[in-house]
């Protein structure tokens, strides 16, 4: 059977000064997760398989799968914009302290509907569920895929793939330098988590 592999972008500069949004290049442990990032899929990946490489179009997730673009397997590798972190609209570059600070009944507004709240200018999580419908489409008729995106997007991902309902996506847990691998079963997705542990 095919499967799908899911990995968040290695740690950016953004992450490390809590902000979220942005198109930070990687902090240095996020490359060492981008210079692991071939032998982690090596080791799970059947000898001989074909993989296609996705990113979103923003920097971290470029460089994140570089070095596994650039292996000796000869893997093609697709950017989509569909794939960009969720749009967190006039908050972009913020903190979570800023925005409590700044836009307080947003900040609240969040807290009581996460999954409809909708950023001034950006997006919500539902809006996040609509715009990768043509990806779960293109998805379902591929084969061996590796996606290489961002927190928001792989939630609503991984939650359509192991059938829990879309509304409880925001509280999907999918951690920084974790390689997830679903493979969907007649039963259900098998799912491994590979920890780079760096
Ligand atoms: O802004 C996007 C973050 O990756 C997702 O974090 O939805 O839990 O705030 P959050």
């Amino acid at each position: 059977p095919r499967s799908i592999w899911l990995s968040r972008h290695g740690e950016s500069e953004f992450n490390l000064d809590g902000r979220i949004g942005g198109d930070a290049l990687l902090s240095e442990r996020g490359e060492l997760y981008a210079r692991k990032l071939p032998e982690l899929v090596a080791s799970s990946v059947k000898d001989g398989q074909k993989l296609t490489i996705w990113t979103s179009t923003l920097k971290r997730t470029i460089a994140t799968a570089r070095f596994l673009a650039a292996s000796s397997k000869g893997y093609d590798k697709l950017e989509w914009k569909a794939l960009d972190e969720l749009d967190s609209g006039v908050c972009d570059g913020l903190t979570y302290q800023e925005i409590a600070d700044q836009y307080p009944e947003d900040f609240k507004a969040r807290d009581d509907d996460k999954y409809n709240y909708r950023y001034r200018g950006g997006e919500s999580y539902r809006d996040v569920v609509i715009r990768l419908e043509p990806i779960i489409m293109e998805l379902e008729r591929s084969e061996n895929i590796i996606i290489v995106t961002h927190q928001a997007v792989l939630r609503c991902i991984y939650a359509y793939y192991m059938n829990v309902p879309q509304e409880q996506s925001p509280w999907m847990e999918v951690p920084l330098h974790t390689l997830i691998k679903l493979t969907p079963r007649a039963y259900g997705t098998e799912e491994q988590r590979f920890k780079a542990n760096i």
